[in-house]
């Protein structure tokens, strides 16, 4: 099989699916694997300068989610603060750049002052790049993205002839992102659930068996190593 130049995956985005059943599976609530999960996070976040990964961009919850039970609502967004209360000096001091993904007008106002907290004080960092999706949906976030795009065409700042597949991505939530080199789903669902829906149009997709509080490092570099032996044709022929 050719190999692209370059076959690390250095932007890795995660579908982190599977907290849930892995309570279950324990007798446990549900909320007991999000929690298990939360520090998977910790674990994968800091393998990643070992393993070439500078871009990392999990999915903590979606546009969707907001159907489940008010009580797991309110225990993962519970959950989320105290992530970022906890980890905020962890993260600052291991070079780890925070920022959040999705629509935070949904989200109640304490969270979201932790949220842009987080993102100025770590704003300085360079080592990783850790993007959180959180109230996040790759539909709304296109919508969004069209509503702030037709507001600068009534403003007169932009041209219509000058909206492209270059500059529309400017308007989504990741503009100053690359695009994910590897989208990895654990739990053996294989759908994407509207993440990333614009940015993952060339990644190569990963669909593994793990729940998401097993998943450990070591699992991690097995997916990054099959990466590895992908090729990626971006529509071309390969010479
Ligand atoms: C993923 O785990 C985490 C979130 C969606 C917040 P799930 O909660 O979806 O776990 P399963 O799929 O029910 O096992
Ligand atoms: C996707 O998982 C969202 C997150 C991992 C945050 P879900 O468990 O919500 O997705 P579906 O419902 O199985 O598609
Ligand atoms: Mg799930």
């Amino acid at each position: 099989m050719t190999k692209t130049s370059d076959s690390r995956a250095r932007h890795v985005a995660i579908i982190m699916d599977g907290n849930g059943r892995w309570a279950q599976m324990r007798g446990r609530p549900r909320l007991v694997g999000h929690h298990m999960g939360a520090k998977r996070v910790k674990e994968i976040v800091r393998a990643c300068p070992d393993l070439g990964v500078s871009h990392l961009t999990i999915f903590a919850f979606s546009t969707e989610n907001w159907k489940r039970t008010q009580t797991e609502v309110a225990g993962l967004m519970r959950l989320f603060k105290r992530y970022i209360r906890r980890e905020a000096h962890d993260l600052l001091a291991e070079g780890v750049r925070v920022r959040f993904i999705g629509d935070r007008v949904k989200l109640e106002p304490a969270l979201v002052d932790l949220m842009d907290n987080l993102e100025l004080m770590t704003a300085g960092n360079t080592k990783v790049n850790l993007t959180i999706a959180l109230n996040y949906g790759g539909r709304d976030e296109v919508a969004r993205a069209a509503r702030r795009l037709a507001h600068d065409v009534a403003a007169g700042k932009l041209d219509p002839r000058q909206i492209n597949d270059e500059t529309f991505p400017k308007y989504l939530d990741t503009y100053v992102l690359p695009d994910p080199d590897l989208v990895v789903r654990t739990s053996g669902e294989a759908r994407i659930s509207n993440f990333l829906l614009w940015q993952s149009a060339y990644a190569e997709y990963e669909f593994i068996d793990t729940l998401w509080p097993d998943f450990t490092k070591e699992v991690f570099a097995g997916v990054l190593d099959r990466f590895g032996s992908r090729e990626r044709r971006f529509g071309a022929v390969p010479v």
